[in-house]
């Protein structure tokens, strides 16, 4: 497995399996997780079972592991937990997230992350994550539950990077539930090619998934949308692009409710 994904902003993205099942790792999971991360870091699988259990009986109030399972295999872990070190602010981090090759694109680690920062926000309003520069798909992955830069170093709590240089990103959590969970906190602008969330006053920069919105055409057939950040120098948000463009008539829904209904351009 090579160690980064291919940085592919564009996709394709895929649905995923519909027996998947993403949750609290346990026992059941360990030979799973362990051939997932060998292959991952290029290691021998008994050193990874190692780093599994060790994982596994950390699990508690300071750690957390999360799986993704299909047809009783894992394709997918991620952990998180407490870090206290003199080269990173005192905080709870991702601390690393995998999807096995065959089932990315799929929003398994995004499934995986929102889970991961649910247990942060019960514990925490901050969390943090660190990677490589050179790890784009990561980057995008978490651009999306609003992670902003806060230093770039080569040595990060103890982890120095291939390519020298890593970047630590935080993220404010509020109360907010799931993205797209409560459209009441979302500012909507709608526009031919898509649909501008931006997040109120106080409220977490994190983006509804694509899953959650879609578009019911005049015709009555169904489009579903790609995410893409809009940076804080365009008013910040999460535009989701249709395509092709959307003719008036269309009605946006937000986790299955009409939000709004695209109307003819402005003279
Ligand atoms: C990074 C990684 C965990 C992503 O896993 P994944 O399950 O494929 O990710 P998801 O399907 O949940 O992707 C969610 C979003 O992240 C971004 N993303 C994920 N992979 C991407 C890629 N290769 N290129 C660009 N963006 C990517 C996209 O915005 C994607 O949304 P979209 O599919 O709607 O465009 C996976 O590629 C992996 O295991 N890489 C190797 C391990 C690694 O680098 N882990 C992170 C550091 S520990």
């Amino acid at each position: 497995m090579s160690h980064y994904a291919e940085h592919a902003p564009h996709g394709p993205s895929r649905r995923p399996p519909s027996d998947l099942v993403v949750g609290v790792a346990d026992q059941r999971h360990a030979e799973g997780i362990a051939a997932l991360h060998a292959a991952r870091e290029g290691v021998p699988v008994e050193q990874s079972r190692s780093w599994a259990q060790r994982a596994l009986d950390r699990t508690g109030e300071r750690s957390y592991l999360v799986v993704a399972e299909t047809g009783g295999r894992v394709v997918g872990y991620g952990l998180a937990g407490w870090l206290d070190s003199e080269t990173a602010p005192q905080g709870f981090y991702l601390l690393g997230v995998v999807t096995d090759p065959s089932f990315r694109r799929m929003g398994i680690a995004h499934e995986i992350t929102l889970q991961r920062l649910d247990w942060i926000r019960e514990r925490a309003d901050e969390a943090f994550y660190f990677a490589n520069a050179a790890n784009a798909a990561t980057i995008d992955l978490h651009a999306r539950f609003g992670f902003r830069e806060v230093m770039r170093a080569s040595e990060i709590a103890g982890v120095t990077f291939d390519g020298g240089s890593g970047i630590l990103y935080r993220a404010t959590l509020t109360a907010n539930p799931h993205p797209g969970a409560s459209s009441g906190t979302w500012a909507v602008t709608v526009g031919s090619t898509g649909v501008r969330f931006s997040p109120g006053p106080g409220e977490a920069s994190v983006a509804p998934p694509d899953a959650a919105i879609k578009a019911v055409l005049a015709d009555g057939s169904e489009v579903v949308p790609r995410m893409e950040v809009v940076s804080d120098e365009d008013g910040g948000g999460f535009w989701h692009r249709f395509d092709p463009p959307l003719a008036d008539g269309s009605v946006i829904y937000l986790n299955g409710s009409a939000i709004m209904t695209v109307g003819p351009a402005a003279p």
